[in-house]
């Protein structure tokens, strides 16, 4: 025999009772963004990496270390997606979704980034994201975070808490940015090589270092909201304003920056303290300026992501998977004359009952052992044919999960009989 190969480190194959329960969660939150008005957008997952060099920021962890980009046959840079605004923004440019439109749009799917592994972080993940265009005022900010917390009570989720931010215009920003610098660049002996670095291509970012040597340099850096200036403020009132008439619970937590370069206004994250280290759930906030920085015509716009593998990871640590649903009926036939009967038999059911799930035996084997595979798919009924049952033009239907007792059906009655008892689900 020769030797398995592993999958690439990072990168999680789904067996079928995990991809159970995350079908489960994609069918809830796809029926709860829906329920939004938001439509699906689909790209690709490879895109030219200067998109993301121009969106996400040269200077961000994701752009610097962590993207998976080679060049393909024709000596073009193509990236695997890490995220899905940029790729959005650009599908929506190229077909005319954003252009005086105020589109709600939703996609889902894998991202990549080479991360260090750890529980709830790997190298091959899937977001849910939404993304808002054309809208500059604090009420979609507002609407995107509770469709968000929505989500969370659908899923019959708790213990998920809200923290908001605001970064201000792009001005408040830059100002921001200028202050910080001058505030580290006093205390440059203090920070190590990796934090003068950033201080340099990113300073917003030392911010929410999680190096405890660093906290309280950072403690006692300059407060962003102590000058913001009146639009700034104006927004980010505007959003607690409808998030507390909404009776949304949160947050503000002031060194709440995101890393990646897109964001001005609303930045917030849902974290959980259930899930170890990786505590952002979902994550997002406002991009005024990256539609315009992309090639279009300046285009406010606000939308999160969340990470579908910490979903799921919650979803199950707090018992709520439910379970999926059974195989309803198992077909077990004896004989050559049998297996002819069926197939026709099994078509028919089939298309009288699209919805029915039906396993049919494959692989022989007398009726002891089929009824013993029977029981394993976990189907609620067996459907028996034989000689006998040919001969007298019917099938014997077999209850597996009650004690009820096997009964003939004549052929022609055996799609209503079985459609009865799936709907008593007797
Ligand atoms: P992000 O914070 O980079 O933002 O990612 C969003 C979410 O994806 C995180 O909160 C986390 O749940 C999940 N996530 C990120 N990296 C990993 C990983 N390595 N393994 C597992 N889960 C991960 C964005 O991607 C922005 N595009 C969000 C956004 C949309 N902002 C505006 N619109």
């Amino acid at each position: 025999m020769s030797k398995t190969i592993p999958a690439v480190r990072g990168m999680n194959d789904l067996t079928p009772d995990a991809s159970a329960t995350w079908q489960q969660v994609e069918a809830e939150l796809r029926a709860t963004i829906e329920g939004y008005g938001y439509r699906e957008l689909r790209f690709p997952i490879l895109e030219r990496t200067e998109l993301f060099a121009r969106s996400i920021g040269d200077a961000t962890d994701i752009v610097e270390k962590e993207m998976y980009s080679f060049e393909d046959r024709n000596g073009e840079s193509l990236t695997l997606r890490p995220e899905g605004t940029a790729s959005c923004v650009r599908a929506g440019l190229a077909n005319g979704l954003l252009h005086n439109q105020t589109p709600r749009l939703w996609y889902h799917g894998p991202m990549f980034r080479h991360e260090r592994p750890q529980q709830g972080r790997y190298r091959q993940f899937h977001q849910f994201g939404v993304e808002a265009f054309g809208m500059p005022g604090p009420d979609v900010d507002a609407e995107v975070i509770l469709l968000a917390a929505r989500l969370w009570r659908r899923l019959g989720l708790d213990g998920i808490a809200l923290e908001i931010n605001t970064l201000g215009t792009p001005a408040a920003r830059a100002a921001y940015r200028a202050r910080l610098v001058k505030y580290f660049e006093v205390h440059r002996g203090s920070l190590d090589e990796g934090a003068q670095r950033r201080l340099a291509t990113n300073p917003l970012r030392l911010l929410d270092s999680k190096d405890p040597a660093l906290a309280p340099l950072i403690a006692a850096a300059p407060d962003l909201h102590a000058d913001l200036d009146a639009e700034s403020r104006a927004h980010f009132d505007g959003l607690r304003a409808l998030l507390d008439a909404a009776g949304a619970a949160y947050r503000v937590e002031p060194r709440l920056v995101r890393g990646l370069d897109y964001y001005t206004h609303t930045v917030f994250e849902f974290v959980t303290d259930r899930l170890g280290a990786q505590d952002a759930i979902c994550s997002g906030g406002r991009y005024d300026g990256l539609v315009e920085q992309l090639g279009g015509s300046p285009t406010p716009a606000v939308g999160w992501a969340l990470g579908l593998e910490r979903v799921v990871a919650l979803v199950e640590a707090q018992g709520r998977v439910r379970p999926p649903p059974p195989v309803d009926l198992f077909v077990a036939t004896l004989g050559e004359r049998a297996e002819l009967a069926a197939a026709g038999l099994i078509e028919r059911l089939r298309d009288a009952l699209p919805q029915a799930r039906i396993v049919v035996n494959r692989g022989g084997g007398g009726m002891k052992a089929q009824l013993k595979r029977a029981d394993r798919s976990g189907a609620r009924f067996a459907l028996l044919l034989g000689d006998d049952e040919l001969d007298a033009g019917s099938a014997a239907l077999k209850p597996l999960r009650s004690d009820a007792a096997q009964l003939p059906i004549p052929f022609a009655e055996l799609a209503t009989a079985l459609a009865a008892r799936l709907a008593n689900r007797t």
